[in-house]
């Protein structure tokens, strides 16, 4: 009888385990980056570390996103290193004047907008608090695409039971009204959705 439950709890327990371990796995297909881009480097070596200098919030408060390859080929028409990443670089997208398909880590649903003035200049918030240290990293994360909604793992956040969620983690529409509420307002649906 006790060895029969025992036999019981412990199945459960190693189902249980299985699926936390193979659920991300069946749940996400990993997609690699076009190539290597480390912020760090950057930082270091080309002394662009401000990061309005290439993710640039314009007077109109439009938010250019990410940078286009004319403004990497101000230094990289010849190589500056010796990199496989850099020479993908500047043989594909440079020479070729090809944007780089970049996989955006904290792209929304088309249904979503979101504004960074609101949150950056208005709200005075860092990058980090949404982006975790991205602007500083040293290697690119693969980018994880769920399955079923097409969207990127990072909409969710890391853990998949959102159970002990680091506070910079996740953007479902919980989190940002989270934020909000914690500030003290709500929106109606229309000032998120189109
Ligand atoms: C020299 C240009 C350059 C500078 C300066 C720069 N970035 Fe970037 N950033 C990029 C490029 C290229 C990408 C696309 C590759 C990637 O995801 O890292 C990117 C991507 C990002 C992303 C990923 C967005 C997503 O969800 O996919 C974040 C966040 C980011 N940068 C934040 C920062 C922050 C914060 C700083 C300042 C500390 C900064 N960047 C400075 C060029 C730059
Ligand atoms: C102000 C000059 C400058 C600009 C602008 C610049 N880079 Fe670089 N980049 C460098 C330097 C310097 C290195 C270091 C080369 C080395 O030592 O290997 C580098 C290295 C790289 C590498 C090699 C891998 C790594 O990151 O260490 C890649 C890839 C790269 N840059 C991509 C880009 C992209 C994409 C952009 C445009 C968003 C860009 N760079 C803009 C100067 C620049
Ligand atoms: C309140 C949270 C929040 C803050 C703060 C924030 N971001 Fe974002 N960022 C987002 C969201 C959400 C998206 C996806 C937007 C979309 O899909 O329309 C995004 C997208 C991006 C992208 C990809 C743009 C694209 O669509 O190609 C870059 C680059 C980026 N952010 C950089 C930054 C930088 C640099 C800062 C600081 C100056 C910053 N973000 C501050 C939430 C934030
Ligand atoms: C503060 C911004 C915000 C507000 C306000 C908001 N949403 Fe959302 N909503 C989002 C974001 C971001 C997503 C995409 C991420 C996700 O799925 O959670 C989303 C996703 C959704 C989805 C798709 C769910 C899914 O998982 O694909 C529906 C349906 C939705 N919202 C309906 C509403 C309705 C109805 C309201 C008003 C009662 C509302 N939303 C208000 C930000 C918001
Ligand atoms: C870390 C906190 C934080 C997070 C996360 C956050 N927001 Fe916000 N958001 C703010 C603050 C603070 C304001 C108010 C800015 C002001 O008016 O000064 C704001 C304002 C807004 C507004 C304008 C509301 C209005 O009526 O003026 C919209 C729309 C919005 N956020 C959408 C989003 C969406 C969509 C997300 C998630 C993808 C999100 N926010 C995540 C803090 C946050």
């Amino acid at each position: 009888m006790i060895r029969g439950l025992c036999f019981f709890l412990i199945g459960v327990a190693a189902i249980q385990v299985a699926g936390w371990v193979g659920l991300p796995k069946a749940l996400y297909v990993t997609k690699a980056q076009p190539f290597e881009y480390r912020h760090k480097t950057h930082a270091e070596k080309s002394g662009s570390a401000e990061c309005d200098g290439c993710h640039t919030l314009g007077a109109d408060g439009v938010f250019a996103g990410l940078p286009k390859t004319e403004s990497c080929a101000a230094c990289h028409t010849e190589p500056q290193g010796k990199s496989a990443a850099e020479a993908t670089l500047v043989s594909s997208y440079v020479k070729t004047e090809k944007e780089t398909p970049w996989l955006v880590y904290a792209r929304q649903p088309a249904n979503v907008r979101f504004s960074h003035a609101i949150h950056t200049k208005r709200a005075k918030l860092a990058c980090e608090r949404c982006h975790g240290k991205h602007g500083e990293s040293d290697t690119l994360r693969p980018y994880q695409e769920n399955r079923i909604s097409g969207y990127s793992r990072d909409i969710w956040g890391r853990s998949i039971s959102r159970w002990k969620r680091v506070a910079n983690e996740g953007m479902k529409m919980d989190d940002c009204e989270g934020c909000h509420k914690q500030q003290g307002f709500d929106t109606g649906c229309l000032s998120c959705h189109r």
